[in-house]
């Protein structure tokens, strides 16, 4: 709210929201106003792999998580058997590292996150790096915890589709 800017001829947030171009400068709202009401909130699943896990990792990681912004909107600890690691990961059964990456994955228990934010799944993914450490930036979660490509730490939705079916998928 700006005190003193005149309101005649504004529009409220729903108008300018459909007015791309509209001139929003003789108007009070303030442009954070216009921006948090056009940006909406999204969730992705996020997992924090056995590998760290086993290291002990999950606290830095969780730390890490909350210090970017993102609200953990459920939590739980999992220890997949192999056919639910195989049933998570079917869009990779031809790859040729899917049996070791199963056998990871259902090693020992990982912790499954549902984490919310503006932007989530990006915002994720940025935060966690590339796949591979070898060739993730630094400052990222990959960069500084994963200890191989296959062992890299920790799992994100790649769009909101994948999001939607993991986050249900989760309780399973
Ligand atoms: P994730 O983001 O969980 O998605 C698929 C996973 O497969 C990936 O992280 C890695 O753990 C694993 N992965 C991807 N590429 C390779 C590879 N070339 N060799 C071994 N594991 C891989």
């Amino acid at each position: 709210f700006w005190p003193g800017r005149s309101t005649a001829g504004c529009r409220g947030i729903g108008q300018l929201q459909r007015q791309e171009l509209q001139s929003i400068e003789d108007c009070r709202w303030p442009i954070s106003a216009v921006y948090n009401h056009r940006m909406s909130l999204q969730r992705t699943l996020a997992i924090i792999k056995p590998d760290a896990v086993e290291r002990k990792l999950a606290g830095r990681i969780l730390q890490r998580i909350e210090d970017e912004g993102f609200r953990v909107r459920a939590m739980r600890r999992m220890a997949l058997t192999q056919a639910q690691a195989e049933g998570f990961y079917a869009v990779h059964a031809a790859r040729p590292f899917f049996a070791s990456l199963t056998s990871f994955m259902a090693s020992g228990p990982a912790i499954v996150l549902v984490l919310e934010a503006e932007d989530a799944i990006a915002k994720w993914r940025t935060l966690m790096g590339a796949t591979d450490p070898a060739k993730a930036d630094a400052g990222t979660l990959r960069k500084e915890f994963a200890e191989s490509i296959e062992r890299n730490a920790t799992h994100g939705s790649d769009a909101p589709e994948t999001a939607a079916v993991e986050i249900a998928d989760r309780k399973s």
